[in-house]
C-alpha cells in the first residue's frame, strides 16, 4: 500500500522554507548570518492595528465570526478598493481568508477542473505551481526575460493558449523580481483575457510597495469587461506588516465567491476574529505606516542595487517594486570558491551562506536559473554587511 495519495507525492516542498531552515538552524548554532531570505516587512504591526485587536479580545470578540469575513471587513475591503484603485465591489464579491495565500488555494480548487491550464509567468513565486497541481489543474510555466523586465507580452500569452486555458496568474509587483507591469501592457493582457475568455488572478499583495511615479494598477481597472474576469488577491501581510495575523482577501464574481465561502466553511471556517477586526482598522485607519514603511524599502532598494552592481561579475535590474532584487549572477558560473566549481544558483546559495555566512534564496526556485533573490526586508546596517561578505566571497572566486 502506498501510504502517502498521488496529490500529497505531486507536491514539492518549498525551497524557500528549505533555505530558511538551513539559515535558521545556522543562527541557532550561534553563527552570525545575514538572513537575505526573509519575505515579510521587518516592521511591527502599527499600533492603532494592535489595539484594536485588543479591545477586540476584550470586548469578548472571540467567538465564530460568519465563514468569508464579518460584514465590517468586508465593507473595509470594498472602502479599500474604491479608495487605492477606483473598483466598486460590493460585499458580496469580497471573500476574507486565512492569508492570500489561502484565498489563492480556494481559487484554484473552486476553478479548476482536471486538466485545466494555468498560465504561470516565471521568475514565480514558489506556491502558484504546487497549488495547482493540488488543483489537479496543469501549470503552463512561461518565462519572461531579464531584457523584457521580467514581464510577459500578449502575444507571448496568445502563443501559449490552448481550448484547456483557464487562468492566467499576474503578480505585480512580483516576488521574486520587483517588476511592475505598466497600464498599457496591463491593456494589451485584459484586450486578450476578454476575447479569449480567460480568469486573471491578480495577485497584488505587494501594492504598496511601488516605487516608480507610475503607481500601481490593478487590471480590473482596465474595463468592466476585465472586471468580470479578474479576481484580485490581496491581504494585509505585507502592506501592513501582519504576516502573523493571516488575513488575506480575494475580490471578484459572487458566484466564485460564494463557492470560495462554502469551500471555506468545510475547510477552515472563518479567520481569528479579533485579526478580522484589527483588518478593518489597518484598512481604513490611517495609512502613515505604509507610507513609512514604502520609503524605508525605497532607500534600501537604492542601496542595495547599487552595491550589487559595483561587484564585478553581478548585474541587478533596478526593481519597480516589492521588497525583492532579482539580480543576474549567471557570470559566476564556472568559477571555483576552494576547489569547488560554482555551477548553478542553488549552489551558489549554498555556498554564501556556508562560507560568506549570508543567506539568499536560488533563482531556480522561482523557475530562474541563473539569478538570486535577495530581500532586502532588513535593515541598511545588515544590508551593507551582508553586501561586504557577497563582495569579498565574489572576489575569492577563482
Ligand atoms: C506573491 C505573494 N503572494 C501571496 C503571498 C502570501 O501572503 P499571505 O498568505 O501571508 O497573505 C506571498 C507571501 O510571501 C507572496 O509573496
Amino acid at each position: 500500500m502506498t501510504i502517502l495519495s498521488e496529490r500529497a507525492r505531486r507536491i514539492a516542498p518549498s525551497a524557500t522554507m528549505a533555505m530558511d531552515a538551513k539559515t535558521k538552524e545556522l543562527l541557532r548554532q550561534g553563527v552570525d548570518v545575514v538572513n537575505f531570505t526573509v519575505g515579510e516587512p521587518d516592521f511591527d504591526t502599527p499600533a492603532h492595528v494592535k489595539k484594536a485587536a485588543v479591545e477586540a479580545i476584550n470586548a469578548g470578540f472571540n467567538k465564530y465570526t460568519p465563514v468569508a469575513g464579518i460584514p465590517e471587513l468586508k465593507e473595509a475591503v470594498c472602502y479599500k478598493f474604491k479608495r487605492d484603485n477606483g473598483l466598486t465591489y460590493t460585499p458580496a464579491e469580497i471573500a476574507v481568508s486565512i492569508g492570500a495565500k489561502h484565498s489563492l488555494y480556494n481559487i484554484f480548487q473552486v476553478l479548476l477542473d482536471p486538466g485545466d491550464e494555468v498560465i504561470i509567468p516565471a521568475p514565480y513565486w514558489v506556491s502558484y505551481l504546487e497549488q495547482v497541481k493540488v488543483a489537479d489543474g496543469c501549470p503552463v510555466v512561461l518565462s519572461s526575460r531579464e531584457e523584457q523586465g521580467f514581464r510577459l507580452d500578449a502575444a507571448q500569452i496568445k502563443e501559449v493558449l490552448t481550448p484547456r486555458t483557464k487562468a492566467l496568474i499576474l503578480n505585480s509587483p512580483s516576488n521574486p523580481t520587483g517588476c511592475v507591469y505598466s497600464r498599457r501592457q496591463l491593456e494589451e493582457i485584459a484586450a486578450l483575457a476578454v476575447e479569449k475568455q480567460f480568469f486573471v488572478i491578480s495577485d497584488e499583495v505587494y501594492e504598496p510597495f511601488i516605487y516608480s511615479d507610475t503607481g500601481h494598477v490593478s487590471i480590473a481597472q482596465i474595463s468592466p469587461e476585465v472586471k468580470e474576469m479578474t479576481l484580485i488577491v490581496h491581504g494585509l501581510s505585507k502592506s501592513h506588516s501582519m504576516t502573523g495575523w493571516r488575513i488575506g482577501y480575494t475580490a471578484g464574481r459572487k458566484e466564485i465567491i460564494a463557492a470560495i465561502s462554502s469551500l471555506q466553511s468545510h475547510s477552515t471556517s472563518n479567520p481569528a476574529s479579533m485579526a478580522q477586526k484589527a483588518a478593518v482598522v489597518a484598512l481604513t485607519g490611517s495609512q502613515d505606516s505604509v507610507t513609512e514603511m514604502r520609503e524605508a524599502f525605497r532607500r534600501r532598494r537604492d542601496i542595495i542595487v547599487k552595491r550589487l552592481n559595483s561587484i564585478p561579475g553581478l548585474s541587478c535590474r533596478l526593481p519597480e517594486g516589492a521588497f525583492y532584487v532579482f539580480p543576474n549572477i549567471s557570470k559566476l558560473f564556472g568559477r571555483r570558491y576552494k576547489g569547488q566549481t560554482v555551477a548553478d544558483s542553488m549552489q551558489l546559495a549554498e555556498l554564501l551562506l556556508t562560507e560568506a555566512h549570508v543567506a539568499t534564496v536560488p533563482g531556480s526556485a522561482f523557475g530562474a536559473e541563473g539569478y538570486l533573490r535577495i530581500s532586502y526586508a532588513t535593515s541598511e546596517a545588515n544590508i551593507e554587511k551582508g553586501l561586504d561578505r557577497i563582495a569579498a566571497f565574489v572576489a575569492a572566486l577563482e
